[in-house]
């Protein structure tokens, strides 16, 4: 079976059971409880499992085929690929999802039609595994399909699906098939030893619990069916494979990495590894770079940073000295364009970062291996790699640990993992230490949080309208910081999001003042207004306050915001369509936007890009602020501001004539509001990342007054009036450039002024004296005016010039016939130099003044007067 057509077949099986077909979301998640990657088919769909927001499909179900990404966070199975038969780090996950509407008897029913009806699999094959407390489970599957009892198993923990730490989760039921004797022992999927014979090829989750961050389980408020199979397992399944890497597409791909390596699958272990992970690793690092992630240091561009480092590193092992990412890459995209059309359009994009990456990755791989290498002579046979060499191979040239492993390994060494994990943690405990992080909730502050959120839903925002309102208070925790947590039923504040800061502004009541310093989110969906008493007592639960916001500093923050929307449009337009956001900060007093683009902007470029976005400012359009359907906005041409919202419903901003974006922010009605808009830094923040900075409204303003004023200040200093500046500096400087040469001349004259002071010492008609202090050249001339004074017939003069170390000239009268050059010539080199050899001006310069005595020695016995 092809994965086309699987794929085809999953859709048309649920929309003809009324299921409303969602196109796969990007790998990067954004709900607040989610994990670093879209680890799964439920996760766009988190909000409607838990109530967040409303489901918009009648009847509420859904069916996805969702790219996934496990390779960081709960699920991460980067260290089995290539291994194992049927982990990978991307795979695409077929999926069912029913919110609030069927639950388990219609999941498991049409879970067996589709296996044995439309995949034509062999009922008797397929074993059953369910929750150890989930009876009703197992009843279903004997009662609903008759399936019999004797091939379903119970199991604990292995039957219970959880997103992440935090999230929806609940007890599951799992499909396997069974390979045959010939791939393992007997004993169901319950034995551990018969894991490649029993195959786990879909799983039915009943969400119907929500872990919160202290590690216990709320319950969701509707039974829901989250389910997933991975499309690579079921093809294998189908094709009677127990391994995912015949099949279809990963197949293509295994051969792409034999003719790039120049070896073929079946030669030996570790070479097979490398030909299947680099198939594995080809999709992954090429969507995550699709879907806006960039190799860095941080977070998710870590991940990604590591897994092309894994696959040059594997290639390079093989023997493989050219490039292998792009042509990997090129090559998932050509298979998978027809289901992922934007892989096309992001081709470029995707090929660019990835050569760049493995590119510089290379010239570093080298001296990596040499320092190993080296490292590795001093070990004894069957000894251990020292884990700071281990480490200073991960901290500065990148090699990913188990690549360093890898290598020991191959060549009898292990490795000090415990002194790798030593620095290691000195390291994150230093970089800790220097980022500061938010508060996390932990322990009894979560739970009321959560009974907040249980006993009064999510608070309502109204501050896009208005600004100030009487609420009521549902909600009041006390926290270890002396601040007090309110909620609120309505509320005017903005809690932080996509990059902007929450309001702050006042709380007041009957014998309460209190400040508002800060709003966030406690939960998804409820507001934490950050409250420091001032006067009176905190308010009680069901009280009545005033709320208002700080309403100067959040036009402050609208003017950023929507400003950030044009300028993120105006650089596209200049630099090109690659740009993507990274993360963006708005601020009141200034925004800055974090983008992916590989190479420094020029000034000109920075122009540019500033005159669009005032051109649009001050055509002062209107500011459109609206909810729509996802379809609606992806018709509009809108870009997602940081990557994809969830859900179907979205909030649309489109700012003037250009930009369209996806935004949940707050922003002004006209662009005109805006004011002048300039651009105050630029610069690199990591490899293939750009930050760029620009102030708004009364900003520049501001700025020019401050400049004006350090301007005036020059001029003062100068003395010279305001419009005169740039030529009274001309004039300072030139007359600085007068003073200089009248000092050096008048040293000059000096310097032969003591001519004939030096004449005076002579022996025998020759000079060898020491003249610290003089530059080369006045030192020259003092030689030469020495030895033109009356009696003398040669000079050597050497000394310390200021500008540091020797200066040594030797002139002799031509009648005397003595070779200057020659007088100098030990004593030159006794200081660590050399020079001339001129007979009658010889110049020479050293380096270890120390040892000019030594040297003046040297010039009096190659002159005779020793
Ligand atoms: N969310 C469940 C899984 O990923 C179906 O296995």
């Amino acid at each position: 079976m092809k994965a086309q057509e699987l794929r085809q077949a999953w859709t048309e099986f649920w929309v003809a059971r009324q299921h409303t077909d969602v196109p796969s979301a990007g790998l990067i998640p954004h709900h607040p409880s989610a994990p670093m990657f879209t680890n799964s088919g439920m996760m766009p769909f988190v909000p409607y499992f838990i109530g967040e927001e409303k489901v918009p499909w009648v009847p509420p179900r859904a069916s996805s085929i969702q790219r996934c990404v496990r390779a960081g966070g709960k699920h991460n199975d980067l260290d089995e690929i290539g291994w194992s038969p049927r982990h990978l780090s991307f795979f695409e996950m077929l999926g069912n999802f029913s919110f609030g509407d069927y639950f388990k008897p219609d999941a498991i029913r049409w879970a067996w039609e589709f296996s044995t009806e439309v995949l034509g699999l062999d009922g008797d094959r397929i074993w059953v595994t369910c929750h150890v407390d989930d009876d009703e489970a197992v009843e279903l599957w004997v009662d609903e399909v008759g399936f019999p009892i004797e091939r379903i198993q119970r199991l604990d923990k292995d039957n219970f699906w959880e997103m992440g730490d935090t999230g929806p989760c609940g007890p599951s039921s799992e499909l396997f098939w069974d390979f045959g004797a010939e791939v393992g022992p007997d004993g169901g999927p319950a034995n551990p030893a018969a894991e490649h014979r029993y195959v786990e090829f879909w799983n039915l989750v009943f969400q119907q619990s929500f872990r919160l961050p202290d590690g216990s389980l709320r319950p969701l408020e509707s039974k829901n069916i989250d389910t997933g199979g991975g499309l690579e397992r079921i093809l294998g399944v189908v094709d009677g494979s127990p391994s995912v890497f015949t099949t279809d597409e990963l197949a293509q791909l295994v051969g792409e990495a034999e003719s790039l390596t120049g070896v073929r699958l079946g030669r030996d272990a570790q070479s097979d590894r490398t030909l299947k992970l680099l198939a594995d690793h080809a999709r992954t690092m090429t969507f995550l770079v699709n879907d806006g992630v960039i190799p860095s240091n941080e977070d998710r561009g870590y991940v990604l940073r590591r897994i092309i480092r894994r696959a040059v590193s594997f290639a390079y092992l093989l023997g493989v000295e050219t490039a292998v990412a792009p042509a990997l890459a090129q090559r998932t995209i050509d298979l998978m364009a027809d289901a992922y059309p934007e892989l096309r359009s992001n081709a470029e994009t995707v090929l660019g970062v990835l050569g760049r990456e493995e590119d510089q990755f290379r010239r570093t791989l080298r001296g990596g291996l040499n320092i190993l290498d080296g490292a590795l002579a001093d070990v004894d046979e069957g000894g251990e790699l020292p884990g700071s060499v281990a480490f200073l191979l991960h901290d500065t040239h990148g090699f990913p640990l188990e690549v360093t492993t890898e290598i020991t390994e191959q060549r009898g060494y292990g490795v000090d993992q415990a002194g790798f994990d030593v620095d290691m943690a000195e390291q994150r405990r230093r970089a800790r230490e220097g980022g500061k992080k938010g508060a996390v909730a932990v322990g009894d502050e979560a739970d009321a949080f959560a009974a907040v959120l249980a006993a009064h839903g999510t608070s309502e925002f109204v501050g896009r309208e208005v600004f100030e309102l009487e609420a009521t208070v549902v909600g009041v925790v006390p926290a270890a910081d002396g601040t007090t947590s309110v909620f609120l039923d309505r509320t005017p504040f903005y809690a932080e999001s996509g990059g902007q800061v929450g309001d702050t502004g006042y709380l007041t009541g009957p014998g309460f003042v209190g400040e508002v310093t800060d709003t966030t989110y406690a939960l998804p969906g409820l507001h934490r207004h950050v409250v420091r008493v001032t006067e009176g007592d905190a308010p009680s639960v069901g009280s009545t306050v005033d709320a208002a916001i700080d309403v100067a500093r959040r036009d402050a923050i609208r003017r950023n915001h929507t400003a950030t929307h044009l300028l993120h449009w105006a650089l596209r337009e200049v630099l090109g369509t690659h740009v993507k956001q990274q993360g963006s900060y708005v601020a009141p007093d200034r925004l800055r936007f974090d983008f992916s683009h590989f190479e420094a902007i020029t000034p000109e470029q920075v122009r540019a890009i500033e005159d669009l976005v005032n051109h649009d400012v001050l055509a002062n359009e209107p500011v459109r602020h609206f909810e729509t359907t996802k379809a609606a906005a992806v018709d509009l041409g809108a870009i997602a501001f940081f990557g994809e919202k969830y859900g179907d419903v979205v909030r649309v901003l489109e700012a003037g004539p250009h930009s369209t974006e996806l935004c949940g922010g707050t922003h002004v009605r006209r662009t005109g509001d805006i004011g002048p808009t300039k651009v105050v830094s630029e610069g690199s923040i990591g490899s293939n990342l750009r930050r760029i900075e620009a102030i708004t409204g009364f900003g520049p303003i501001e700025r020019i007054r401050t400049e004006e004023a350090e301007l005036a200040a020059a001029a003062a200093a100068v003395g010279v009036p305001r419009p005169e500046l740039l030529d009274g500096i001309d004039k300072r400087l030139a007359e600085l450039r007068d003073l200089r040469d009248e000092v050096k001349s008048l040293k000059a004259k000096l310097a032969t002024g003591g001519a004939p002071d030096l004449a005076g010492q002579a022996v025998d008609g020759i000079v060898v004296a020491r003249v610290d202090g003089l530059s080369r050249d006045d030192l020259r001339s003092l030689g030469v005016a020495v030895r033109d004074q009356p009696d003398v017939r040669a000079v050597v003069l050497i000394g310390a010039p200021e500008a540091g170390g020797v200066a040594l000239v030797a002139a002799s009268s031509k009648e005397s016939g003595i070779d200057a050059g020659g007088l100098i010539a030990d004593a030159a080199r006794a200081v660590g130099g050399g020079g001339g050899k001129n007979p009658e001006l010889a110049v020479a310069g050293g380096k270890d003044a120390t040892r000019i005595d030594e040297a003046l020695d040297l010039a009096r016995t190659a002159a005779g007067i020793a």
